[in-house]
């Protein structure tokens, strides 16, 4: 640990197919778009951040795979990959923000050869990759501070090094806690229904020898009654201005028990998931999953056939409810309306 999550290897994409986790760890090897759209719907790669760089990488691919020497042509393929890969998983605002950053450096160098355009693209997809890693380091600094020793935890999905390059965001300042020695137990909520908490966070803060315990996503409001939780740190998918936050179904849940029961709720996320665009929760678009992931979840029938479900993959917590969001700028506190404006002319 840690692991590498997704790279780029010469002329395509390696990454870990997360939906084989915890009891293998298998890397697939992509190389055409199809494939990769297919591995971000099913979750084989999740995760805002890492998402992000899949994104970025993508549109990688389809400047390797092509032959031409027409620059306009590999433009139009290039966007017309970014249509479709901006449609396989709507909530998470930092695919959107790769495929933007990356198309944007492909109109930069229209005027030159494809080579050349080729090239760029690679150094922009490095650069957001690296960025990634430090970023992710920055948050697990910060975040690190809010988390005395001592601390029990509770943390809701995956935000550890599978979401991310590495290291990652609220798991990623854990990861740092427990580097400065601070004693720590961490609650993790299994994470109904792709179980992200089960899978993926136990198995990461297993292999980094963190003390934890799962639970099922119905018992943290009871561990909070029982005096167990002293703060509660998750990630976030996209995040409006206001300071509301599009984060894995649940998260809004927790955020009311948590105010509850007088106990800290963190956000922690890189700039690059804040929408600028968006004022408030209600316009992040919320991605709605299949009917089977609840009725057949992990390949065994567990409601009547033709059992009615609803499945949104997400949900928001309102401003209100929440703390304090880390960023890899520092920590920032309400009133997030003046704060998150206030970070984007400074950065
Ligand atoms: O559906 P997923 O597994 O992609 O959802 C992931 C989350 O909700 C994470 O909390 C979020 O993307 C932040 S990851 C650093």
């Amino acid at each position: 640990m840690p692991v590498t999550t997704i790279e780029w290897i010469d002329d395509h994409i390696r990454l870990i197919d997360q939906t084989r986790l915890p009891t293998e760890l298998v890397y697939l090897d992509i190389d055409d778009l199809p494939r990769l759209a297919e591995a971000i719907q099913s979750l084989r790669v999740r995760g805002a951040p890492a998402l992000g760089i899949a994104a970025a990488f993508g549109l990688l691919l389809i400047a390797h795979r092509f032959r031409g020497e027409d620059a306009a042509e590999l433009l139009r393929h290039l966007r017309n990959a970014a249509d479709l890969l901006r449609r396989t998983r709507p909530t998470a605002v930092n695919l959107g923000w790769a495929l933007d950053q990356m198309l944007q450096v492909a109109e930069q160098h229209i005027q030159q050869p494809v080579a050349a355009i080729r090239r760029a693209l690679h150094d922009k997809a490095m650069t957001l990759f690296e960025s990634d890693r430090q970023v992710c380091r920055q948050i697990g600094e910060h975040g690190a501070g809010l988390i005395p020793d001592g601390a029990q935890i509770v943390t809701h999905c995956n935000t550890g090094a599978l979401a991310t390059v590495d290291w990652g965001t609220a798991l990623g300042a854990i990861f740092t806690a427990h580097a400065q020695g601070k004693k720590l137990h961490v609650w993790v909520d299994e994470t109904r229904p792709l179980l992200q908490g089960a899978r993926l966070t136990m198995w990461e803060l297993m292999h980094e020898g963190i003390d934890a315990t799962l639970i099922c996503d119905n018992t943290a409001a009871f561990v909070m009654q029982q005096r167990k939780i002293d703060l509660c740190i998750v990630g976030a998918d996209r995040i409006a201005t206001n300071g509301d936050t599009a984060n894995k179904i649940g998260t809004y849940h927790l955020a009311v028990a948590a105010k509850h029961h007088g106990i800290p709720f963190y956000v922690a996320a890189p700039i690059s998931t804040i929408d600028f665009t968006l004022d408030r929760g209600e316009q992040i678009p919320i991605e709605k999953r299949a009917a089977e992931e609840v009725t057949h979840g992990f390949g065994r029938q567990t409601a009547p056939e033709g059992a009615s479900v609803y499945s949104p993959a997400f949900d928001i917590t309102p401003n209100e409810l929440i703390t304090a969001i880390i960023t890899e700028v520092g920590v920032l506190y309400p009133p997030f309306r003046e704060a998150i404006p206030q970070l984007a002319k400074n950065t």
